[in-house]
Formats: C-alpha cells, structure tokens, sequence
C-alpha cells in the first residue's frame, strides 16, 4: 500500500468543502500519479454542530490538533480573514510544515515577511488560489513570465463584482439582488463589503503587483474604490457610448514608478477584457518579449478555487515524495516608486444634473479649462425632475481626454460649486 500524506485542513467552508470532496473523490487517481496517498486527517471549523457531508470524527475546533501534529506535513488554510489565519500559517511553517492558502488578504498584508519564514524554515507556501480562482496566474509569474519585463497588467479579478455588474449590464438586474445570488452560489467573501468596495481586488493586485513588478506592494500601495456608487443610468449611458463597466485592476509601470489601482471603469465594448462576464476573471500582461497575453477563466466557485488548491496540494506531495524543496523564492529589486493616484492620467466620464438653460455648458467647461482639461464629448440626455418644490434638470454625459487625476478631481468640486450643477452623479475612468 502507498505511503500516506496527511493533510490538514484549516476551514471546511465554501472552499474547504470541495477540497476535502476532490481528495476524497479522486484518491486512487491521485495516489497513482503521486505515489503516495492524500488523506485529510483533520478539519479545523468554528461550528461542530453544522451538517457537512464529512465524517465527523475528522472535524476539531482546537488548530492544535493540526498545527501540533507531526504526522501532519501539509495544511491547507481556506478560513479566511486576517486573524487567527495569518497566526496559524506562520505555525505551521515554522513547525516545518507547507502550506497552501487561498487567503488574499493574508498574502497581500504579510506575503513578504511568511516567503520569508517559508525559506528559512526550508518549506513552501502555496498560494495559486489567492488569485483568479481557478485560473492559473500566481504560477506563470512565478515561472513563465520571469524573462520578462512587465509593463503593464489590466485585469478583472473579483468573481462576486463582476457577476453583479454582468447581472445589472445585461439583465437591468437590481444591485442588492445580484449580490446575494453570489452569495448563493458562493463566490463572496464572508464579508461581501471585500468585494463590492474593491478591497478583494486591492489584495489581489497586491499579490500580483508584488510578482510582476519585483517590488513588495502592500494594500495601502493599491487604490481602491467599489461598485457600490453606480447607477443603472451609468449603464446606459456606457452601452451607448459603446463602452461596459467593469471594476478594473490596473498596474503599469512607467518612468521609474508603478501605478496600481482598482476602480470601475469603462471599457470599450470590443475589447477583450470587456467580454469577461459573470463569475469569469481575466488578467492581461503586457511583457517586452511575450508581448500582451491574457489568462481567463471562472475567478471564484468551490470547484475552481479548489482546482488551484488541490493542484498546489499535489505539487507539494510530489515534491515531499520526491526529497524535493522548491527552489522558487520571490525576488524584489526596488526599482519602482509607487505613483500615488493624484499623479495618475486618464480619461473620465462624468454624469452630472445641471439646469437646464443656456450658458450652463461654458460654466461647466470653464471649470475644466481651468484645470486643464479637454473635453471629448459633451451629450445632454432626458430631462429629470428632483426635489420638493420640483424642479427640471438636465442629465449632461461628458468624457474628457487623458488629463491627471488631481486635476479632475480639482475640476469635479469646482463644478459641483457651481451654482446651476444639482449633483454630480458619477465619475467614472475610462480604460486606456
Ligand atoms: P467560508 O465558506 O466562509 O468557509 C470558512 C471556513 O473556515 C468555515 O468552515 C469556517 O467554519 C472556518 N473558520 C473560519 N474562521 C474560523 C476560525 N476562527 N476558527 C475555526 N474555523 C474557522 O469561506 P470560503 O468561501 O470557503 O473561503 C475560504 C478562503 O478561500 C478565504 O480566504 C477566501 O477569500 C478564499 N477564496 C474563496 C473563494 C470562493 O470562491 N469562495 C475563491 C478564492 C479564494 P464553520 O464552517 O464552522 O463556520
Ligand atoms: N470573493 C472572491 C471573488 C472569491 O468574488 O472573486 C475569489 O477570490
């Protein structure tokens, strides 16, 4: 009989679940390509009492019983969340443990410093899943791109905001209603605010900042603004313009400094990215020798988040069937600043209500003159009544040209202090 590989898992959620089932499942399959058998020895949960299609007997609510067990060389985290996750990754590692997680936030705060414990320690930890769910992104930076310079990285990586924003786009969908569908179907966080304010993203973009820019990025590094503001009028509007919106994670590195940002933005409607719907994700990178190339797939789910686990759990055992370390170490050569957002340049969509009467537009693109920016296009749309006495506005679409972003935001207050502007409704960035 095969030698056996125990495994602990630290969570039997969403996740955690599917991969307890793959191993189960595919045992005789996997032994024979391994040599060893996989077997999960022990679940850690919060909640001993929920039914869970397992045994039992393999479920604990102490992480001792993991972290302490030297029969155990592999731990899968899949709980979630900053704390107690982080503690017990940096245990098991430094118990001599590998570990595999698909925990962004954990990665994104303390990826440097837990590589580091991991080389130390003369282990490995595996985190393929923190990104793109089931599409295979954190092993092509790691391996397949190195020869490369990145320039530039554009991607959707939040499952949950880019299934609400298909769901709204295309089926008028209602944004509360679209979010607790994903929530249904497991692609959320358990915290949904992670995703829909751009936070899930942000950690993401970290992770893969980090690895195609050779720079230690942390969160704050990243800007980050959600999908909670738009309104189905910005859907309109940009199907009209021949754009979708998508939230959007942008790095680019230019002049010495790197830029990243996640934000919703408008993408012309042929391009690639802007045909990424539902739970589907998408990373495009640009490199000096491969050129621009794009990895796509389902970004959330049990089974594809499970497919990047069990995929690293295999490698780890063959690895630790074969007396192999793994001789990937992340390398990080300060060659960038971070460029903060203010200095970033784009164009800009603005959706606005101002009253209806002439000289209004001058006062509105005096105010961007002044900051010097260009208008592209200026299209008043259907006439609205608000307030109590009522009183008709008109609804006015402009986009600009590149301008930077301090500037706009400069221009955007000064119009909204313009007497005849009711509200700005909506500013939104547009792809470049
Ligand atoms: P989930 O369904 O909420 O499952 C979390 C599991 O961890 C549950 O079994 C929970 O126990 C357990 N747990 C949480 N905190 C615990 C604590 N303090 N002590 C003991 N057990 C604890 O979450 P999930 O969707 O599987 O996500 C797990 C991880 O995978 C997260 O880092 C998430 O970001 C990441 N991820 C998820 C997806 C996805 O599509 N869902 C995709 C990629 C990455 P109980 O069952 O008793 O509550
Ligand atoms: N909540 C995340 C998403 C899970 O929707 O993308 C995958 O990381």
């Amino acid at each position: 009989m095969a030698h056996v590989i125990r495994i602990g898992l630290l969570g039997l959620g969403v996740v955690g679940s599917a991969v307890a089932n793959a191993l189960m499942e595919k045992g005789d399959h996997l032994t024979g390509r391994i040599g060893r058998r996989l077997e999960v020895a022990r679940a850690l949960v919060r909640d001993g009492d929920k039914p869970r299609g397992v045994d039992r007997a393999l479920l604990t609510l102490d992480a001792d019983d993991i972290l302490d067990d030297p029969e155990i060389p592999i731990v899968v985290e899949v709980m979630g969340g900053e704390n107690p996750a982080h503690e017990y990754i940096v245990r098991a590692l430094r118990a001599g443990k590998h570990v595999v997680t698909a925990n962004k936030e954990v990665m994104a705060k303390h990826g440097p410093e837990i590589l580091s414990i991991a080389a130390d320690r003369g282990v490995d930890i595996s985190f393929e899943a923190s990104v793109g769910g089931g599409i295979p992104v954190i092993g092509p930076f790691k391996l397949d791109l190195v020869a490369n310079d990145i320039h530039e990285l554009r991607a959707i990586i939040n499952g949950t905001t880019n299934f609400v924003l298909t769901q709204m786009a295309t089926r008028g969908a209602d944004f509360a209603a679209a979010l607790a569908d994903a929530q249904r179907l497991g692609y959320a966080e358990p915290d949904p605010r992670s995703d829909v304010e751009g936070v899930d993203a942000a950690y993401k973009l970290a992770i893969l900042g980090s690895l195609a820019f050779h720079t230690v990025v942390r969160p704050a590094d990243v800007y980050h603004e959600g999908i909670t503001t738009l309104s189905p009028a910005d859907f309109r509007y940009a199907r009209e313009l021949g754009y979708v919106i998508k939230l959007l994670a942008i790095g680019r590195a230019r002049d010495g400094a790197v830029e990243l940002r996640v934000h919703p933005a408008l993408m012309p409607e042929s391009e690639m990215l802007a045909k990424v719907d539902g739970v589907f994700n998408a990373v495009e990178v640009e490199g000096d020798l491969v050129g621009r190339i794009l990895f796509y797939g389902r970004g959330a789910g049990a089974g594809p988040t499970c497919s990047a686990v069990v995929a690293d759990v295999i490698d780890l055992a063959q690895r630790l069937a074969a007396c192999q370390a793994s001789l990937w170490r992340p390398t990080y050569d300060g060659r960038y600043r971070f460029r903060p957002m203010d200095e970033v340049s784009t164009r800009y969509y603005v959706r606005l209500l101002a009253v209806d009467r002439p000289g209004v537009f001058a006062q509105i693109t005096r105010a961007l003159g002044d900051a010097q920016i260009s208008l592209a296009s200026v299209i008043q749309k259907q006439n609205l009544v608000v307030g109590d006495p009522p009183v008709e506005y008109a609804e006015i679409v402009l986009t600009t040209h590149e301008a930077v972003e301090a500037s706009m935001q400069t221009a955007i207050s000064a119009i909204a202090a313009l007497p005849v502007v009711h509200e700005v409704g909506s500013l939104i960035r547009v792809a470049s």
